[in-house]
This record gives structure tokens, C-alpha cells and sequence, in this order.
């Protein structure tokens, strides 16, 4: 790994091929779902295949500007537009972002795409939004101060941001071995998959997205340094790997900007 190597340069590519590859994650949602969405049956997931409750949002979605926040995928943006709110999507993957495109084109929805990295919001003004919406994706990211900070000044005051997260524990296991639904402990925490050897990061993860473990300190404490307030936090075990018979792989929170 040379020293000029860029981590999220390197995840958008890596994110491109996820979509190319029909990652779960990059697949859109159906005209069925969209229906429902238009009649105010919704939800939309912010950890695995958890609804995220209702109460998170507000009660009437009229209006209320989302940013769905390094969540492409064709996934919560339309839903939420759908369901009434005006909806931005920011990710830093164009394939991503295309598949917002490709359903709010097929739907008649209205939203916006705009590509970028999470750590800097600079395409939007101060308090431009009223909610964000942030699926796992911190996981992807180097460095979260700036992320909490942009996040904070693109909400107007009493505005919300809904953030999932992983776990940090889960990334003590060997990944290889996670593969195989084996349990081997291997890694200190903080951890990160540019830790490894070149040949053990591509033998454990391919030439995929680089991965951050992130400690709470950096997900919670992270948002209450930002100026956030704590609302509300959820565990849930991962949806797929073997760690969801041990302990909860995610992690979800709502927090205000007072
Ligand atoms: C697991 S997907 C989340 C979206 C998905 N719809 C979901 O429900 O989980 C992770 C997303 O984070 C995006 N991402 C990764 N690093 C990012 C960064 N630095 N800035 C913005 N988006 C990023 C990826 O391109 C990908 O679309």
C-alpha cells in the first residue's frame, strides 16, 4: 500500500463493483413497495433488515427535507419520497446513486442524487435539512469527527439524525474464518482492514471496500462531541454472519441538534 493510497477513492470503486455484483445493499426497491409507500405504509432500515421505528421520524413525512446520508442503493431514499418527504441522497458511489436515479425515474419520484464523501457536506448550505437518514456505512469511512460535524451543521436546530453503525466488537474475529461461520478471535481493537498485510486483506476481503472498526467513543461519543443529544439507541444481531449468535453486530441511534 503506497502512502499516497485514498481510502474513500478506493471504497467508491470498490462500491461501484458491489452494485455490478448485486450486492444486498445496492439492489432497489419494487413498484410493490413504493405503493405502500404512497398509501403511509413504510419503514426503512438503518441496521440490517431492522424497521427503524417509526417514532424515530416525524409523524407527518410532508415535506420534511431528508438527507439520506452515504445511503445509496435505490433503497430509503425512494421510500421516503414516496412517502412525501423531499429526499437528497449523498453517497460516494456513483452505481449507488444511479440506482436512486433508476427508481425515482421509474416511480415518478422526486429526489436528488449527489455524489461525494460523507466527511464533507460543503454541497449544502446550513440547516438544509430537517432529518438524515445514515444506514452502516461509518464502516467506510477513515475518520468520523468530520462526519458528526457536517452532519450537525446541515440540520436546522431540532432537527434528527438517524445513524446505524456496527458494532466495533465483531471485528476482533478473523474474517476468513467468518466465512467458514467459524468464531476465531484475532485482531485488537481498533481495527482496520488496511491493518492486515496486502495479502491477507485481499485473501480476507477481496478487493473490496476497506473497513474501520470505529470504537463507541468515535460512533456515540463522537455525536454528543459534535453537540448532539442522545434520543434514543437499539442493538440488533447481524442480519448474516455468525456473530449474531454471540452478541448485537449493530448498532442504531437517533440524536437532535438542540
Ligand atoms: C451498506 S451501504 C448503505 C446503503 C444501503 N442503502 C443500506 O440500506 O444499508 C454503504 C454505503 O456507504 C457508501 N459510502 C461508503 N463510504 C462513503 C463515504 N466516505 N461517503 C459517502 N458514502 C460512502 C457506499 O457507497 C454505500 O452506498
Amino acid at each position: 500500500m503506497t502512502d499516497d493510497f485514498d481510502p474513500v477513492a478506493h471504497n467508491r470503486v470498490a462500491w461501484d463493483d458491489l452494485v455490478d455484483n448485486d450486492n444486498e445493499w445496492s439492489r432497489p426497491v419494487g413498484p410493490e413497495i413504493i405503493a405502500r409507500a404512497r398509501e403511509g405504509d413504510w419503514s426503512v432500515v438503518l441496521i440490517g433488515h431492522e424497521p427503524t421505528p417509526r417514532t424515530w421520524f416525524p409523524d407527518d413525512l410532508a415535506g420534511i427535507r431528508v438527507l439520506c446520508l452515504a445511503s445509496g442503493g435505490g433503497q430509503q431514499g425512494p421510500v421516503l419520497a414516496a412517502a412525501g418527504a423531499t429526499v437528497t441522497v449523498f453517497d460516494n458511489s456513483p452505481k449507488q446513486l444511479a440506482r436512486d436515479d433508476e427508481v425515482a425515474a421509474r416511480e415518478g419520484l422526486v429526489l436528488r442524487t449527489v455524489l461525494g464523501d460523507m466527511r464533507d457536506l460543503s454541497a449544502f448550505e446550513d440547516a438544509a435539512f430537517d432529518v438524515i437518514v445514515n444506514p452502516v456505512s461509518t464502516l467506510f469511512c477513515p475518520d468520523l469527527k468530520p462526519v458528526w460535524a457536517e452532519a450537525r451543521r446541515v440540520l436546522r436546530p431540532g432537527g434528527t439524525l438517524l445513524t446505524g453503525f456496527m458494532n466495533p466488537d465483531v471485528y476482533i474475529f478473523d474474517e476468513v474464518a467468518l466465512d467458514r461461520r467459524e468464531l476465531v478471535v484475532r485482531h485488537r481493537l481498533p481495527f482496520s482492514s488496511l491493518d492486515l498485510s496486502e495479502d491477507d486483506r485481499l485473501r480476507a476481503y477481496g478487493d473490496g471496500p476497506i473497513e474501520y472498526s470505529h470504537s463507541l467513543t468515535e460512533q456515540i461519543g463522537g455525536q454528543l462531541a459534535a453537540g448532539f443529544i442522545l434520543t434514543h439507541l437499539t442493538e440488533a444481531p447481524h442480519h448474516a454472519d455468525v456473530t449474531a449468535q454471540h452478541l448485537p453486530g449493530y448498532i442504531a441511534t437517533r440524536a437532535v441538534k438542540p
